[in-house]
């Protein structure tokens, strides 16, 4: 089968390589994917910079998160799926491929209706922002939510997410043009950071409160300014830093006020019975009360230029890889 493969660690795209390799084998407790879409991760890159999880021991590897398609074979005591049935996996590497195994735990079936595109862009960005706003954040409905790079894969989940549970939404981005969109998908207001700064517009629009959450993944002085527009109780929960630095520990605040970290990574190892909560969110899709947002897909073979354009900051949701 072909896949893409990466043998050394490297800081550009040219680390990725599209070759043969042989389509790998279920074990008992496995199911055998043909990936029809994979989807890219802030984390593939990463990944490939050998930053992010995988030690160099552990090369070559195939990335990729995330990935669906149909079953084309099963373990011999794997029981609740069958050859035919259609499927998404959450395994953390292997995606980038025409095959992929996953085990059962790890695979959910896709409801008629949703592609393997919209499947597979599903998991992590949906699974972080549910978890994190619901149990990490615990928003409420008529609360402030401010979500910053509301134009990323997590942000514009967060948006859906945070409207569907009746809170209000200001989201962060970078051109007036994605700003509109944002409002589509439902943000209540929107602040293009490129003309406007957000703690003074935020100061304003919640009439001088601030926020009662604020998701963060940006980093650096981002994370600093978004301390200043939080209410008094309120969270901020921060899901990386993209573009900056973030403090390790998490600061200790006034007036009841709380910073912390969320990983979906880590979530789901210590609660791996929790992925199943992606039906619900399967089930929203489904009924299209959350819309998947996919900018762009590109041929598995062309996953360099996929990587190079998610690199830059012209994409809006997320970047899919079809097969
Ligand atoms: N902890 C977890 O469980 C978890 C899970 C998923 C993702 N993450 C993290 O969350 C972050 C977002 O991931 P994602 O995959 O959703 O991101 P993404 O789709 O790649 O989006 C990143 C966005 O950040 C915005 N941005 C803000 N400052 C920027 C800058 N200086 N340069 C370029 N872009 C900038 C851009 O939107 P605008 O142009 O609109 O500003 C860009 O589209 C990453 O740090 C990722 O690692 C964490």
């Amino acid at each position: 089968m072909k896949a893409i493969r990466i043998h050394e660690f490297g800081p550009t795209e040219e680390v990725l390589r599209y070759e043969d390799v042989p389509t790998p084998e279920p074990a008992a407790d496995e199911i055998l994917i043909k990936v029809e879409a994979a989807a890219l991760n802030r984390a593939d890159l990463g990944l490939r910079k050998g930053t992010y999880r995988v030690s160099p021991d552990q090369l070559p590897i195939i990335p990729g998160r995330e990935f669906a398609g149909p079953i084309a074979k099963i373990g011999a005591t794997v029981k609740d799926f069958k050859v035919g049935d259609h499927v998404v996996a959450y395994t953390g590497t292997g995606g980038y491929a025409e095959y992929a195994v996953a085990k059962a735990s790890e695979v959910r079936p896709v409801p008629d209706g949703i592609s393997s595109a919209q499947a597979a862009a599903i998991p992590t960005v949906f699974l972080t922002a549910w978890f994190g706003l619901l149990e990490d954040g615990k928003l409420k409905p008529g609360e402030w939510l401010l979500i910053q790079a509301g134009s990323s894969g997590v942000g514009s989940a967060a948006i859906q997410i945070a409207k569907h549970l009746g809170a209000k939404v200001v989201a962060t981005t970078g051109s007036e043009e994605k700003a509109r969109r944002l409002r589509k998908l439902g943000a209540d207001v929107t602040i293009d950071v490129s003309e406007t700064d957000f703690v003074p517009e935020v100061t304003r629009v919640t009439g001088n409160r601030g926020v009662d959450i604020v998701l963060e993944m940006v980093g650096g002085e981002v994370y600093e300014k978004s301390l200043e527009v939080l209410a008094p109780g309120g969270r901020l929960f921060s899901i990386g830093g993209a573009f900056g630095p973030i403090p390790d520990p998490p600061p200790v605040l006034t007036e009841g006020r709380r910073a912390t970290r969320f990983s979906i990574t880590n979530h789901l190892k210590a609660r791996p019975q929790d992925l199943r909560q992606l039906d619900a969110i399967l089930k929203l899709v489904q009924e299209k009360k959350f819309q998947v947002v996919i900018g762009k897909t590109f041929p598995l073979a062309e996953t360099r230029a996929a990587q190079r354009y998610l690199e830059g900051r012209e994409h809006f949701g997320k970047i899919v890889l079809t097969m």
